[in-house]
């Protein structure tokens, strides 16, 4: 209504439509207040609405952006801060603990192989006990055998030498492949009437008689597990 009757007024008087549109500027303007150009008739719908936005908006941003701000600050630094120190954390407590498990597995997996020659080292750690187990019972050796079984002693001939010589060890004679079942068979150890030492058979008892047989256990471990070299009899 008001622009049909402006428009007239404007056909109507010539000329002073140039000074009515102040009064348009006016009246529009204390409806809407917003700028001339968006004033044709949807002015006072869009503007309103654009308006009251643009005041909030501001209001907004201001909080948004401290919050965006802080938030993302907070947010990547706290998250870069735990994320790197926890992704880096198991990462190089699961690659360590990788790269021992690996490592160990391929320790034990490395292993086997030497553990092939494995029997080798339990054959030298059956000839070492066996050893350890002689030493343990040369004492008893020296006192009732050496006399007659050592090289250079008063009793030893060649016959008895030949037969068991404990100069040194591992023993010689032609009993030397199988000197820890005869071993126990001279000392009545396998259930045979002991016949050594010569002369005093069943002389050598008790603890004496234990270290011996002991050795000869031992002896016996080494032989089964083929420890001994030679193998070959007399
Ligand atoms: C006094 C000397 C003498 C003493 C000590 C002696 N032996 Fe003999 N030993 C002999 C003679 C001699 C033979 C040979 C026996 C035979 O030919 O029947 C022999 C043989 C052996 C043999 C060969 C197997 C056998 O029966 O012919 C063994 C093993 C042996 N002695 C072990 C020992 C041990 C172990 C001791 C100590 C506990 C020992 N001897 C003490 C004189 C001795």
């Amino acid at each position: 209504m008001m622009r049909s009757l402006m428009t007239v007024l404007c056909v109507a008087a010539l000329g002073g439509c140039g000074s009515k549109p102040p009064k348009e500027a006016e009246s529009v303007g204390s409806a809407s207040d917003g700028s001339a150009a968006t004033q044709p008739g949807t002015s006072p719908a869009t503007p309103a609405p654009v308006e009251p936005a643009a005041p909030t908006e501001p209001a907004k941003p201001e909080p948004a952006k401290p919050a965006e701000a802080t938030k993302p600050a907070e947010a990547t630094k706290p998250a870069e801060a735990t994320k790197p120190a926890e992704a880096t954390k198991p990462a190089e407590a699961t690659k360590p603990a990788e790269a021992t498990k690996p490592a160990d597995a391929t320790k034990p997996a490395s292993r086997p192989a030497p553990a092939r020659p494995d029997p080798g080292r339990a054959k030298a750690d059956l000839l070492a006990a066996e050893t350890r187990a002689w030493n343990a019972a040369k004492p008893v050796l020296q006192k009732y055998c050496a006399n007659c079984h050592t090289q250079g002693a008063r009793g030893a001939t060649k016959k008895k030498l030949d037969h068991f010589d404990m100069t040194s060890y591992p023993v010689s004679g032609h009993h030397a492949a199988t000197i820890g079942i005869t071993m126990r068979d001279v000392l009545g150890l396998s259930g045979k009437k002991a016949t050594m030492p010569f002369g005093k058979p069943g002389a050598v008892e008790g603890d004496d008689l234990a270290a011996i047989k002991a050795w000869t256990d031992a002896w016996e471990a080494a032989e089964k597990a083929g420890a001994h070299p030679a193998a070959g009899g007399h």
